[in-house]
C-alpha cells in the first residue's frame, strides 16, 4: 500500500489535498504531520475522522526525533511537504519563524528521507520527495511575460526568500545525493478552508461583517488564481508521473487585478447573500512593503509532460468558494476569534 507523509495537512491546501486523495484512491495511507499553528485546523479534516487510511501526528517538521520515528513506524513512500509559514504579511511582521519552518524544517525532512530511502548505492526507485513551492520564488513580473521553470529565482519577501531557500536545498539534495524529488511552483490558490488572512477570505469575511475591505495601494496588482482542487490534481499527477529532479509550474492563465477580484466578491455577496454589501466598503490602504506587482505562470511544461490542465473556470470557482464560506459561518467565526483579532490589528490598524 502506497504511504504518503503529508506535512501541513491541516492547513488550506494540505487538507484539500488529503480529502482529494482519500476520495480518489482506496488503497493508500496518509500520515499527516502538522504542528497546528494558527493556520492548522483539525476541523478541516472532520469528515475523515475514523478513516483507517488516515493518521494524524501532532508535531513540528523540524523535530528530528519525531520525524525519524514517523519514518520508522509508517515507512512513507512519498513525502508531500506543504508545511510552511505561508503568509507574506506575517513574514514582514516576523520573519524568523519562516526560516525555522520553511528552511530548517525542510532540511530536516530531506535528511530523514535521504537516510531512510537509501538502498544499495542509490535510492528506492518508488520513493519521492515533493516540495510544494510557490511562483513567488521567481519575484515579480512587469505588465508582460510569464514565469517559466527557467526563470531566475529572485524572491523579495521574507516568505518567498524562505521558500526559494527550501527549493535550493531540495535541488541540492538531488544534485549531491541523488534524492528523488520534484518541486512544484503554483500560483495563488483559492477555495474552501483558506485562512482569512489571504485576500479572498479576508474580503469575504469582512464583507459579511460589513467591515472595510482593505485594498493595498492602488489595487492594480495582478495575481494568477487557481482553484485548489486543480492544484491537488496537479500534485497527484506530479507524484505519479513527474520525472525525478524536475520542477513543474502550476497555474491556470487566470490573471486578475486585486481591485477586480474585490469587486467581484462584493457583487456575488450582494446578489446572493446580503443586498446591503456594496463597493463603499472598499478602502485603499497603505501598500504592502516590497509588494510584488504581478505574478503569472506559464504552465505549458506540466501540460505537455503530464497532460495537466485546470478544470475549474474562475466564475465557477469563486462562486463555489464564496458559497462555502456562506455555508460555513461557524468555521469562519471560530478562526477569526482571539489571536486572529490581535493579528488583524497588528497588520491593518496602522495602515
Ligand atoms: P497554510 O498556512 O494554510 O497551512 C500551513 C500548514 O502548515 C498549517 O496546517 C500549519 O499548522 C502547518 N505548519 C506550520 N508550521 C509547521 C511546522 N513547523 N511543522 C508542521 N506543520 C506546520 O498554507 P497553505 O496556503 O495551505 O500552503 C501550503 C503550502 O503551499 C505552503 O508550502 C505554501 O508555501 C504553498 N503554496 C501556497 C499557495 C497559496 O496560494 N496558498 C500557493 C502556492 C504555494
Ligand atoms: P495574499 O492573499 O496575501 O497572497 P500573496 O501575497 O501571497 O499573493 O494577497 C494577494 C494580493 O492581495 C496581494 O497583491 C496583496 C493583496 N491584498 C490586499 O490588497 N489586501 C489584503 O488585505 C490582503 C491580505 C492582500
Amino acid at each position: 500500500m502506497k504511504t504518503y507523509l503529508v506535512t501541513g495537512g491541516a492547513g488550506f491546501i494540505g487538507s484539500n489535498f488529503i480529502l482529494y486523495m482519500l476520495n480518489k484512491y482506496n488503497g493508500i495511507k496518509i500520515v499527516n504531520l502538522d504542528k497546528l499553528t494558527y493556520a492548522g485546523n483539525p476541523e478541516n479534516l472532520k469528515s475523515i475522522d475514523g478513516d483507517e487510511r488516515y493518521c494524524f501526528v501532532h508535531g513540528d517538521v523540524a523535530d528530528h526525533a519525531l520525524t525519524g520515528r514517523i519514518f520508522r513506524e509508517h515507512k512513507p513512500d512519498v513525502v508531500v511537504n506543504f508545511a510552511a509559514e505561508s503568509h507574506v504579511d506575517r513574514s514582514i511582521l516576523d520573519p524568523g519563524v519562516f526560516a525555522e519552518t520553511n528552511v530548517l524544517g525542510t532540511v530536516n525532512l530531506l535528511n530523514i528521507a535521504r537516510d531512510f530511502w537509501r538502498s544499495g548505492g542509490g535510492f528506492r526507485p518508488d520513493a519521492k520527495f515533493l516540495q510544494i513551492s510557490t511562483d513567488e520564488v521567481y519575484g515579480a513580473l512587469g505588465p508582460a511575460g510569464f514565469f517559466t521553470e527557467d526563470t531566475t529565482l529572485a524572491p523579495h519577501s521574507p516568505y518567498s526568500a524562505s521558500k526559494a531557500s527550501a527549493d535550493l536545498f531540495v535541488k541540492a539534495y538531488a544534485d549531491t545525493f541523488g534524492l528523488p524529488m520534484n518541486i512544484t511552483r503554483c500560483s495563488n490558490n483559492y477555495g474552501p478552508f483558506q485562512f482569512p488572512e489571504k485576500v479572498i477570505p479576508v474580503m469575504i469575511s469582512n464583507a459579511l461583517a460589513h467591515k472595510e475591505l482593505p485594498v493595498y495601494g492602488d489595487g492594480m496588482q495582478v495575481r494568477d488564481w487557481l482553484y485548489v482542487d486543480d492544484h491537488c490534481k496537479a500534485i497527484d499527477m506530479v507524484i505519479d508521473g513527474g520525472k525525478p529532479g524536475e520542477v513543474y509550474n502550476i497555474g491556470g492563465h487566470n490573471e486578475r487585478r486585486n481591485i477586480e477580484l474585490v469587486k467581484k466578491i462584493i457583487a456575488y455577496i450582494r446578489e446572493n447573500a446580503d443586498g446591503s454589501v456594496d463597493e463603499s466598503l472598499i478602502r485603499h490602504v497603505e501598500d504592502r512593503k516590497g509588494h510584488d506587482r504581478r505574478y503569472a505562470i506559464d504552465p505549458s511544461k506540466i501540460k505537455r509532460d503530464l497532460g495537466w490542465e485546470p478544470e475549474t473556470a474562475f466564475e465557477d470557482g469563486i462562486a463555489k468558494t464564496i458559497d462555502w464560506y456562506l455555508n460555513n459561518k461557524k468555521w469562519l467565526a471560530d478562526v477569526t476569534n482571539g489571536a486572529y483579532q490581535d493579528y488583524y490589528k497588528k497588520n491593518y490598524e496602522h495602515r
